[in-house]
């Protein structure tokens, strides 16, 4: 299953539509799962700091997002300085703020550029970092050249993407039933496996590691909003095409204040799968 590629968190090819309610879902969205994935994102973390040696002193994060990858990275890597590239200003301003509320602002430059149209000048980068942005461009490919390009030689790219877009519901449930039925009917791309598409764009892959996510209860408070922000996205793709039936059972589902609303279950899980390609330029 890949939903994520085709919407949801990792949002339709190409959606940089103006901001508006999407972007401040997705916003959310973001900084929920960097909150209940904290431990993923921590690990992942602290394997690239193996990776990468020296320690990074200049990080690009290639469609930043709300910068959940940036601030992790510049608290990860304490002497580093990060350039947030997106191409939304609505990201790159809610990113700036999390980055002043945590200290973080003077190591941080925010760049609006669209990552399919001609690069800002950038400086040589030793850590280029790219997190469920790549699916989104038109030419990939000349992203990732892009990429070599504005890293030094032995300077480090790391790719992550979702495997499938994260499962809340207990299966043996009814209501897991209904979100399975909905991943199904929104999975119409198949996961890209990017080791190629590194390759040809001249790096050499140190490694592609699969992350399986698994948390169940107790989970964190955040938790119940994550899974509400998220099926609320996938909600607003499934009209026709997914019955009244089940539609009905979502939104019930989705009501905040309702009885069996998700924010009161005590049975909630987090199952996704990603995949992290770390590859080097020569
Ligand atoms: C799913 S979000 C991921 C954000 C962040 N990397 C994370 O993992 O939390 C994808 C981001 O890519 C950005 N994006 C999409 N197309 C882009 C483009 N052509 N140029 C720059 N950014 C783009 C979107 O605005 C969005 O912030």
């Amino acid at each position: 299953m890949n939903d994520a590629n085709s919407t949801g968190m990792h949002g339709t090819h190409r959606d940089h539509e103006p901001a508006g309610a999407g972007t401040f879902a997705m916003a959310e969205l973001l900084d929920l799962d960097a909150e209940v994935l904290h431990a993923h994102l921590d690990e992942l973390t602290g394997w690239l700091a193996e990776l990468a040696t020296p320690a990074p002193s200049r990080i690009l994060d290639l469609g930043s997002g709300t910068g959940t990858g940036t601030l992790a990275l510049l608290k990860r890597f304490p002497q580093a300085g990060a350039s947030a590239l997106d191409v939304s200003p609505q990201m790159l301003h809610h990113l700036s703020k999390k980055a002043h509320a945590l200290g973080l602002a003077d190591r941080l430059d925010t760049v609006r550029a669209d990552l399919d149209a001609d690069w800002p000048g950038l400086g040589p980068a030793d850590l280029v970092w790219a997190a469920s942005s790549l699916h989104h461009l038109a030419d990939p490919d000349r992203a990732l050249a892009r990429a070599f390009d504005a890293l030094r030689p032995d300077g480090l790219l790391a790719v992550t993407e979702m495997d499938f877009f994260p499962r809340f519901l207990p299966d043996d449930t009814v209501q897991g039933a209904v979100e399975a039925r909905l991943h199904a009917a929104l999975n119409d791309r198949p996961a890209v496996d990017w080791t190629d598409h590194l390759t040809r764009a001249g790096f050499h892959l140190e490694e592609r590691r699969p992350f399986a996510i698994d948390l169940r209860a107790p989970l964190p408070a955040a938790a119940g909003r994550y899974a509400q922000a998220s099926l609320r996205i996938l909600r607003s793709h499934a009209d026709g095409r997914l019955s009244e039936t089940d539609l009905v059972a979502l939104d019930t589902l989705l009501d905040g204040d309702g009885r069996h609303s998700i924010l009161r279950r005590q049975d909630l899980t987090v199952r996704s799968a990603r995949t992290t390609w770390a590859a080097r330029r020569p």
